[in-house]
């Protein structure tokens, strides 16, 4: 079982747990949880909206270090870039694989404007009722994101546009690695999108050597996008597109060419 890329494992001792304060301005729009009345009622509440997300982000990770795979939830500026495929204009199925606790989802949300569908696959059923509280108007499923391809056909849905993943990745076994991966590629439109991150501090770890190797073999193209380094713990966005074709055993294309992902955290 290989190690969980934590974020804990870079901390130093005293650096407080809450994000920046540019990072609490951007959660302060995407919250559908805040009423307010006066700017500083409303920031008091919206101080205790996140720092009850941190803690339960982190009381999730004591739980389930390898499941959950973060102290903390994601920054308000990697959810913009993770989310960034999100089609501006029509009616998209956006699928979002480990929303955890919604850092993504809200801003999924605000890009659509009511348009399309959302579908949240979270596997933790504590996080996933938090979720369906705060977010009326996603679908929340607890279930493995390995599954996608069946959640979607019970909807009646063959393919969706965009899949954006706040999973864990060098947390999971090859076989978990494997089977979600080819779960998404077999899901996913021929011009859909799919993006996900990974942490700096782990991106050497062989499990997320691994799965970038098996992002390569997914699609035809797997780009780097920005390296957050605002983020808690910094971290770096990967998109792929073009899903190859998926053979009829389910394996990955043979003729895939193993080009390699230059990723900008290398650089550094
Ligand atoms: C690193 S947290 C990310 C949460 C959130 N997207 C963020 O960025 O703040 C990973 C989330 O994925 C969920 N998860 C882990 N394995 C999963 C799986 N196989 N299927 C669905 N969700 C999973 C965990 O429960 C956790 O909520």
């Amino acid at each position: 079982m290989p190690l969980p890329a934590m974020g804990a494992a870079v901390l130093p001792i005293r650096r407080p747990l809450l994000p920046r304060q540019a990072d609490i301005g951007g959660t302060r729009e995407c919250s559908q949880t805040l009423e307010r009345t006066t700017p500083d009622a409303g920031r008091s509440r919206e101080a205790m909206s996140l720092t009850s997300e941190t803690g339960t982000m982190l009381r999730e990770f004591l739980r389930s270090p390898i499941d959950t795979g973060a102290v903390a939830p994601s920054s308000r500026r990697l959810g913009t870039a993770v989310t960034a495929p999100v089609p501006e204009l029509g009616h998209p199925v956006v699928v979002e694989l480990g929303p955890g606790t919604g850092a993504f989802t809200g801003i999924i949300q605000e890009l659509l404007g009511g348009r399309g569908r959302h579908l949240a696959i979270e596997i933790n059923p504590q996080l996933a009722e938090m979720l369906r509280d705060r977010f009326p108007y996603v679908e929340v499923l607890t279930e493995q994101a390995a599954a996608l391809p069946r959640l979607l056909a019970e909807r009646g849905h063959e393919k969706a546009d965009v899949v954006v993943s706040g999973l864990p990745w060098a947390s999971f076994p090859s076989t978990v690695q494997y089977e979600t991966l080819s779960a998404i590629r077999e899901v996913l439109a021929p011009d859909g999108a799919f993006t996900t991150f990974g942490y700096v501090h782990a991106m050497r770890l062989a499990s997320a050597l691994r799965f970038r190797r098996m992002m390569r073999e997914a699609f035809e193209e797997v780009v780097a996008g920005r390296t957050v380094w605002g983020n808690l713990p910094p971290a770096f966005v990967l998109h792929g597109r073009r899903p190859r074709a998926v053979t009829p055993t389910g394996a990955p294309h043979p003729l895939a060419p193993h080009r390699p992902v230059r990723l900008l955290a290398e650089d550094h």
